[in-house]
């Protein structure tokens, strides 16, 4: 962690492997900083969940590439009237594809859509046109390592297989689907496999980051303990 910083800090990026805690914990920091958030995972998978509805082959690289260069993707804060469990709102050409998001059929494209260098690279490039506006909490795989390399403070949240697919598997049956545990800790391994050992930007802790592992700990410690180093932080440098 950088602790140059004087300001406030500007943007904090956060990543770690599927179902680790990272998106609620950031969800909540955000909240509580007054901060926007942003979930990059959604934007690969609303790439992934076009190519699926287009029909586009998952193994067609130059095609799912053009396609992430033409989508149009739009995140929105959750509205009134929208309280149905979900945590921001992501619009695919207008149309409302929050909850196509988390299907078993996304889940099982997405790692190797985003796998794709071009991919990537028109996602980065939108990643950090968001960043730039301040005061933003950023979640994916690759925020500290490659698309903010600069932020002041980085964290990698982790937490053990088992425990992050019980998470997975509690948060779909409250959704109202059928989840086998086993059917979703073999996806979540599977996944960091990809993540982890794809030529492009693997999932890997930034060398400054503050890694935390979430597998004993609720969010909300979580999110005490982040804001306490960034109080300290803050104020050791005025
Ligand atoms: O919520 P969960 O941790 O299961 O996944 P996610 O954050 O929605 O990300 C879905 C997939 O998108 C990951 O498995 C990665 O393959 C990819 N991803 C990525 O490559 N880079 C990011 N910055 C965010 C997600």
């Amino acid at each position: 962690m950088a602790n140059e910083t004087k300001e406030p800090i500007a943007m904090i990026a956060i990543d770690g492997p599927a179902a680790s805690g990272k998106s609620t914990v950031g969800r909540l920091l955000a909240e509580k900083l007054n901060y926007l958030y942003l979930d990059t995972g959604s934007m690969y998978r609303a790439v992934t969940w076009a190519a699926l509805q287009e029909e586009i082959d998952i193994e067609d690289e130059t095609a799912v590439t053009q396609l992430a260069h033409n989508i149009e993707i739009e995140i929105f804060p959750v509205r009134d009237g929208e309280a149905d469990g979900r945590h921001y709102t992501v619009h695919v050409a207008g149309q409302d594809i929050t909850w196509q998001l988390r299907t078993p059929a996304v889940d099982a494209n997405v790692s190797q859509v985003s796998s794709y260098l071009g991919v990537r690279q028109e996602m980065v490039a939108r990643q950090r046109a968001f960043g730039e506006r301040g005061a933003v909490v950023m979640v994916g795989r690759d925020i500290g390592t490659v698309v903010m390399p600069d932020a002041p403070l980085k964290l990698y949240i982790t937490a053990s297989a088992e425990e992050r697919a019980r998470r997975r598997t509690r948060d779909r049956q409250a959704q109202g689907h059928i989840a086998n545990y086993d059917d979703i800790l073999a996806d979540v391994l599977r996944r960091d496999q990809i993540d982890s050992n794809r030529e492009h930007s693997p999932l890997r802790p930034a060398t400054d980051a503050v890694l935390i592992d979430s597998t004993a700990q609720p969010p909300a410690a979580i999110v005490d303990t982040i804001l306490k180093m960034i109080r300290e932080t803050v104020t050791s440098n005025q």
